[in-house]
């Protein structure tokens, strides 16, 4: 089972910054998730929240700031005892852990589209660097996202990622990861039943948990058969 640095090693360092994924590097990981969004000067850059309140105390949206003025916050301050850090480039990320990352999940965070074309900018950054493609998984809880970079890409390499997906509503959401040929399917933790499970691998998918920070669930999910685990704790496999 793969597991996979959820924000980096966000249990260890600051959240989508870049010594979160130093220190999941440091750590022995090979598999990278993260959240791209986009400053109001066109430069895509990695953070969760769609503004800077939780990480940086700062109530101010990405969207509305340029890139020069987001290299100036400190998106680590959330993180007690961390070094200081900025929301990196979605570039910086890619050139910290392409030449040793084995899987990469991009998380599109474009709810409502506000972000429009940001799809085809990940693609292309994504050809910015050698291999990255081939070894990335596009996922977003926007759903007409994933149809665009689908639209764009035949090649591209999809996750359906559910939100509150109550189980009645696995089958559907299925039918429509199947239509744009989603090789994954990203699940809560929470909806994460043996039952639940069993169908989506039963219908080809990849499925991969998030998130997932107990070892003992860590080891009932991998007796069950999920491919991987998203997890703030590289090494949750060895955790006491
Ligand atoms: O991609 C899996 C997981 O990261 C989705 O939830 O809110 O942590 O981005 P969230
Ligand atoms: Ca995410």
């Amino acid at each position: 089972m793969m597991v996979i640095s959820h924000r980096g090693a966000s249990g260890y360092a600051p959240e989508n910054t870049l010594p979160a994924f130093e220190k999941a590097l440091a750590m022995g990981s090979r598999a990278f998730e993260f959240d791209v969004q986009r400053s109001k000067d066109g430069k895509l850059l990695v953070h969760h929240d769609y503004d800077f309140l939780r990480t940086a105390g700062i109530n101010k949206k990405v969207a509305e700031l340029s890139y020069s003025e987001i290299e100036r916050i400190n998106a680590a301050k959330h993180f007690k005892n961390g070094p200081e850090a900025k929301a990196p480039l979605l570039s910086e990320v890619l050139s910290l852990i392409n030449d040793r990352a084995d899987f990469i999940n991009v998380e599109i965070k474009n709810d409502g589209n506000i972000y429009p074309g940001i799809e085809e900018e990940i693609l292309k950054e994504l050809e910015n660097h050698s291999g990255a493609a081939g070894k990335t998984v596009i996922s977003s809880f926007y759903f007409p996202s994933l149809e665009r970079i689908r639209a764009i890409s035949s090649s591209a390499r999809l996750a359906y990622l559910g939100h509150k997906l109550a189980a009645v509503l696995i089958a559907p959401a299925a039918v429509k990861a199947k239509r744009i040929n989603c090789e994954n399917f990203h699940l809560s933790r929470k909806i994460s039943f043996s039952v639940n499970l069993k169908i989506i691998m039963s219908l080809g998918f990849k499925v991969c948990v998030y998130t997932v920070n107990e070892r003992k669930e860590a080891e009932k999910l991998k007796d069950i058969g999920v491919h991987g685990i998203f997890s703030n704790y590289p090494d949750i496999m060895e955790k006491n």
